[in-house]
């Protein structure tokens, strides 16, 4: 261990630049890694890409990685400025190492230990879905060890059972699209730009979800994998006889692409739930953590919370603005590793990036 183990407050910075969202924060662990306060959140800022990608309809990985670079050190500085400290503060640079893409990773990764060195302070390398799947510690109401975790993000749909910090095992997960992809995906057919997830729950509101059938792939059986990747084709085929119908209101079928919209949500959002029940069947835990960009689905929060509510299991998520990336859950997740020991932050600032990274191997 190259930081003194002790009970003075320790200061973390995450920088998140996995994908396209910037994220910075300070996270402090009040009584050191040696104690057993909790982390709290002193500071965060963030810088969503969103306006940049929309014009070409989804990531531009280069124009990401460019965008990381300029906005991270503001970031920085917003940051400290929240937490009314200097650079000084700072005793743990952590900074997500992946999974993401390869060029927007580097940029986070590259500053971290640029500023740990010249501060001479250690770096700390975390897993991007650790972070999701910690994000809930963040909350007014954190969960307990065990919980079965739903980690449903852009990139990523995975059910885990989650034994402590580090002890995560995997328990089902997508054969093909991931279920923030089949948002944005249909969104994209649906003509509603990207992000998808957000604009398709949106139109989803003034339509009607059983309006239309769309297949629920792997819903039957005790198998906890998903599959996304035939919605998309029926949404296709379903979207293509919608505009080939005569448009008698001359509305441009607007209700039926938003009935259209509530069928894709609630086919996505009725495997997310079932599955999700039948993890905690299997494993018998009374504790669900929902994380990553579609825990933010309102439809998807009622569901869960109801019928979790019926079998006496407690639900927990994120809070809101922590759903979707950011740093605080990068420094938290660090933070959460140094506490039970399960990481190392080491003053060595040669670097590299895991853009492909199974969360199971961490
Ligand atoms: O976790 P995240 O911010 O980034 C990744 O690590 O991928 O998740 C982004 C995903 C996108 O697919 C986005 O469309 C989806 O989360 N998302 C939503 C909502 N908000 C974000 N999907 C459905 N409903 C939402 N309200
Ligand atoms: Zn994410």
């Amino acid at each position: 261990m190259t930081m003194t183990p002790g009970t003075a407050p320790l200061r973390i910075l995450g920088i998140e630049s996995s994908c396209d969202e910037t994220g910075v924060a300070l996270v402090e662990l009040p009584e050191g890694v040696a104690g057993a306060a909790a982390p709290r959140l002193l500071a965060h800022a963030l810088h969503s890409q969103i306006d940049m990608h929309q014009a070409y309809g989804g990531v531009v990985p280069e124009l990401a990685s460019r965008d990381h670079i300029r906005r991270v050190v503001p970031l920085l500085r917003e940051t400290l400025a929240g937490a009314g400290l200097g650079l000084e503060a700072v005793d743990v640079v952590a900074h997500t190492r992946g999974p993401g893409l390869a060029g927007a990773l580097l940029v986070g990764t590259g500053a971290a230990c640029a500023l740990a060195m010249a501060l001479d302070r250690p770096v700390l390398g975390v897993h991007h879905l650790e972070g999701h799947l910690l994000s809930p510690f963040l909350s007014a109401d954190p969960p307990e060890f065990p919980f079965v975790a739903l980690l449903v993000s852009g990139g990523h749909t995975q059910l885990m059972r989650v034994d402590g910090v580090g002890r995560y095992a995997l328990l089902g997960e997508t054969i093909d699209d991931a279920a923030g992809e089949a948002f944005d995906k249909s969104a994209k057919m649906l003509g509603l730009g990207y992000p998808g997830g957000p604009a398709l729950a949106r139109l989803a509101e003034q339509g009607h979800p059983q309006a239309y059938r769309l297949p629920r792939p792997l819903l039957r059986g005790d198998l906890l994998d998903f599959s996304f990747a035939g919605l998309k084709t029926a949404v296709w085929t379903q979207l293509a006889k919608i505009d080939a119908g005569e448009d008698t209101v001359g509305d441009g079928h607007a209700q039926e692409r938003a009935d259209l919209a509530a069928s894709t949500q609630a086919a996505i959002v009725e495997v997310l739930v079932a599955k999700s029940l039948l993890a905690l069947k299997q494993t018998g835990l009374k504790r669900l953590v929902v994380a990553g960009g579609v825990g933010a689905n309102r439809q998807l929060r009622a569901d869960l919370d109801a019928q979790c509510r019926r079998r006496g299991v407690r639900v927990h998520y994120p809070e809101l603005h922590l759903c979707t990336d950011n740093g605080a859950m990068i420094a938290l997740a660090a933070a959460m590793r140094l506490q039970s020991g399960q990481a190392e932050a080491r003053r060595q600032y040669d670097f590299d990036v895991r853009p492909r990274w199974d969360l199971a191997s961490v």
